[in-house]
C-alpha cells in the first residue's frame, strides 16, 4: 500500500510516519510537505535512508505541485495533516494562511484524489470544530459545528469540503476529530512543550487567563492508532472522535511540568487571555472503542513524564527549532501581552 501522509513533517504527521514504518514492513510513505516553520526535516532523519519514505517539498494548496504528485506515485490512501495548527498564529497573525492551507489546500487534495481514483482520503480534523462546553457534558460526532476562532473556523469548513466530496463524488473519506496531542516532537508554541522549553531556561511559564481551561490530552502515539484503525477499518463517509478522557485544567498540566522538572511554581505568570478562548473540551469517543475496538494505552502520567524525557535528551532538536523567527514570534505573541496584575 502506498499512502501519501501531507504534512508528514511536522509534530503529528512526522510520527504518524514513524508508526507506519515501524509498524507495517511493506508499507510505502510519500511524504508531501511544504515544511513551513512548522515543518522540520530533523523529525525524520531516522528515515533519511529508507527506501519506503519518500518526501516531496509540495504545497496541497498548490493545483500544479498537487497534480504532479499524484501523476508521479500511484496513491492508495491520503492521509491529510498538512494545515497550519497554531490557534494563536490565526488570532494574532491572521487567518489568511490558514484559509490557504486548511480549506483551499483541502478542496485541491480532494479534486486530485477523485480525478486519481484514490481508494480512501483522511482527513485529520480536530475536537476544535465544535467549540466550547459549559460545565457539563462533551462532544460527540453529533454535536453541531460551532468554531470559535478563524484556524477552528477553517478545519471545520474543511470538514465540510471533505464530506461534500464524499456525498457528491462517491469520494470514500472518512474524519477524525482529536483532542490536544502532546509528545516528541511538538513545536514549542503549544502549551505543553512551550512550557518544558521555558521551565528548562527557568523563564516565566505565560498561563492565559484563569488558567482554568480544560482540555482532553492525548498522547500523540495514540492518536497515530487511531488514525491507523480509522484509515483500515472506518466506515465511509464517517466522523470518529478521538480523546483519552484525561480532562484537566490547563494549571494542573504547568505544575505537573514544574514538578517534573524540579522548577518552583513562582515562575507561572498569569497573562491577558486570547481572544474567545474556548472554556472547555471533553471528547466521547465511545464510536471509536466500540466499533473499532481502539483504546489509547499510555496514561496521562507516563506520558508526560516520557515527553519531558525526550526533551530533556532533545536539547539541540529544541535548540534549532528554537532559532531565528521563533525569537520574534514569542516577542510579538508574548512581549505584548504582559503579566495580568
Ligand atoms: P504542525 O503545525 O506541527 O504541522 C503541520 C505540518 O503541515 C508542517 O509540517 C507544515 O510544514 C505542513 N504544512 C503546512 N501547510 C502546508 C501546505 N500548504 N502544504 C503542505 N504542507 C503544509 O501540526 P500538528 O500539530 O502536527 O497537526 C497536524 C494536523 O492534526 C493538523 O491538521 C491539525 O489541525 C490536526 N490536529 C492537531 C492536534 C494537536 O493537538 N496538535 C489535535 C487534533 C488535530
Ligand atoms: O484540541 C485540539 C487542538 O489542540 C488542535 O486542533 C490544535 O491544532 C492545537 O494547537 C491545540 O489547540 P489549543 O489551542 O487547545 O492548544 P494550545 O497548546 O495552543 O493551548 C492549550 C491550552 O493552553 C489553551 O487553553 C490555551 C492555553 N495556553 C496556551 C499557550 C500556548 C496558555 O495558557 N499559555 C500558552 O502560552
Amino acid at each position: 500500500m502506498r499512502v501519501l501522509v501531507t504534512g508528514g513533517a511536522g509534530f503529528i504527521g512526522s510520527n504518524f510516519v514513524r508508526h507506519m514504518l515501524t509498524t507495517y514492513p511493506e508499507i510505502e510513505i510519500v511524504n508531501m510537505d511544504v515544511l513551513t516553520y512548522a515543518g522540520n526535516l530533523e523529525n525524520l532523519t531516522v528515515f533519511e535512508d529508507d527506501e519506503r519514505h519518500t518526501l516531496v517539498r509540495a504545497n496541497i494548496a498548490s493545483e500544479e505541485e498537487v497534480e504532479q504528485v499524484f501523476r508521479t506515485h500511484a496513491i492508495d490512501v491520503v492521509v491529510n495533516f498538512a494545515a497550519e495548527s497554531h490557534v494563536d498564529r490565526s488570532l494574532h497573525i491572521g487567518a489568511e494562511a490558514f484559509i490557504r492551507t486548511n480549506v483551499m489546500g483541502v478542496q485541491v487534495l480532494l479534486d486530485a484524489a477523485r480525478v486519481h481514483g484514490v481508494g480512501r482520503f483522511v482527513q485529520i480534523s480536530t475536537d476544535e470544530v465544535y467549540g466550547s462546553l459549559g460545565a457539563e457534558g462533551s462532544f460527540t460526532e453529533e454535536t453541531p459545528l460551532a468554531p470559535n476562532n478563524p484556524y477552528a473556523a477553517t478545519k471545520a469548513g474543511a470538514d465540510l469540503l471533505v464530506r461534500a466530496a464524499g456525498k457528491s463524488h462517491g469520494v470514500d473519506v472518512v474524519i477524525t476529530r482529536c483532542s490536544n496531542n502532546f509528545g516528541p516532537y511538538q513545536f514549542p508554541e503549544k502549551l505543553i512543550p512551550l512550557m518544558i522549553a521555558n521551565a528548562l531556561e527557568h523563564k516565566s511559564l505565560p498561563v492565559y487567563g484563569d488558567g482554568m481551561n480544560v482540555r482532553d490530552w492525548i498522547y500523540v502515539q495514540d492518536h497515530c492508532s487511531a488514525i491507523d484503525v480509522v484509515m483500515r477499518k472506518g466506515r465511509s463517509g464517517e466522523v470518529y472522535n478521538i480523546g483519552s478522557d484525561h480532562d484537566v485544567p490547563n494549571m494542573e498540566i504547568v505544575t505537573q511540568i514544574l514538578g517534573l522538572l524540579d522548577r518552583p511554581e513562582s515562575l507561572i505568570t498569569f497573562v491577558e487571555d486570547r481572544p474567545g478562548h474556548d472554556r472547555r473540551y471533553a471528547m466521547d469517543s465511545a464510536k471509536i472503542r466500540s466499533e473499532l475496538g481502539w483504546t489509547p494505552s499510555l496514561n496521562f502520567d507516563e506520558a508526560l513524564k516520557a515527553t519531558v524525557q525526550w526533551y530533556l535528551e532533545h536539547e539541540e532538536w529544541l535548540e534549532h527549532v528554537r532559532s531565528g523567527a521563533y525569537q520574534s514570534y514569542y516577542e510579538m505573541l508574548y512581549g505584548a501581552r504582559g503579566p495580568v496584575v
